[in-house]
């Protein structure tokens, strides 16, 4: 038996989605050894919204992200404090699945990493497989994923082929399909575009304005032009810690503190 609800497993009906949850960081504290690098971070990601996560390189943004969906415990020697809740969910809940987190908390990562010897269709169909869905659901799953990834057109007459013969804007949307097949309800993405030219860089965020409608998301970016244009709101972290998050316009226009306003208008990071 599967511990993980049937329901949420489901396909969604295409055009009916459930609400997307809001994720409610408390507290929260992360260390490797002895050295903490997440310093008390208090942040909501809003129901149905893209939340961007900017700050200097080393600030803990991925470390921040990674304990979204309890990923940063399985580091060696790592540890966190804090809660994080979903509706009304704690993720860190002595009782909660930390692999069904994981399937619903989904995560994309700055290197597009589809498994490397399967093909396009077992990349997306490897999660469903695990839930044991069986083999008519499984070719609809697919298909669902990437349409709902935007790839489906270009990749429907060649399943059977390598996900390494992509290209890696192609490999990139292949990895938010691999996520939307177990029907997670927030996305994190790491970076997703860092990899990727301006084009496949513009796809993917057109993408991610179009999944907001079904799942909530919070994008890292070292690139304020695309906060600018893909965040709902934005958080400005710095040496670990949340230092400002508001509407996006405000952070870039009008921030309330000296420190968001050297970062945005580029004197340091
Ligand atoms: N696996 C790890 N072991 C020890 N320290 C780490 C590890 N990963 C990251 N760090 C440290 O944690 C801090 C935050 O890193 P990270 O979350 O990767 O920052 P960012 O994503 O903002 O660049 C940095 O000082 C980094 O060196
Ligand atoms: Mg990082």
């Amino acid at each position: 038996m599967d511990d993980v609800p049937e329901a949420s497993l489901s396909p969604t009906l295409p055009g009916v989605h459930k609400p997307a949850p809001s994720v409610r960081i408390r507290g929260l504290r992360a260390y490797y050894g002895d050295a903490e690098r997440v310093k008390g971070i208090d942040l909501d990601l809003n129901a149905n919204e893209v939340t961007a996560i900017i700050g200097p390189s080393g600030c803990g943004k991925s470390t921040m992200i990674r304990c979204i969906n309890r990923m940063h415990e399985e580091i060696p020697g790592a540890r966190s404090e804090g809660r994080v809740v979903l509706d009304d969910v704690n993720l860190y809940d002595p009782s909660v699945d930390v692999i069904a987190v994981r399937r619903t908390v989904g995560m994309v990562f700055q290197r597009p990493n589809p498994f490397p010897t399967m093909s396009i269709f077992d990349n997306v169909a490897a999660g469903p497989r695990l839930a044991n869905r069986r083999r008519s659901d499984l070719q609809a799953a697919v298909r669902t994923a990437l349409e709902g990834a935007g790839l489906w057109q270009e990749v429907a007459d060649r399943l059977s082929e390598p996900a390494t013969g992509l290209s890696g804007g192609q490999q990139q949307r292949l990895c938010i399909a691999r996520s939307l097949a177990v029907d997670p309800e927030v996305i994190l993405m790491d970076e997703p575009c860092s990899a990727l030219d301006p084009t496949a860089s513009l796809r993917i965020e057109q993408l991610i304005d179009e999944l907001k409608r079904r799942v909530t998301i919070a994008i890292v970016t070292h690139n304020m032009q695309q906060a600018a244009r893909v965040a709902d709101r934005t958080a400005f972290m710095l040496d670990g810690e949340l230092i400002e998050v508001g509407p996006t316009h405000h952070m870039f226009t009008s921030p309330s503190d000296p420190r968001t306003e050297d970062y945005v208008t580029g004197k340091f990071g």
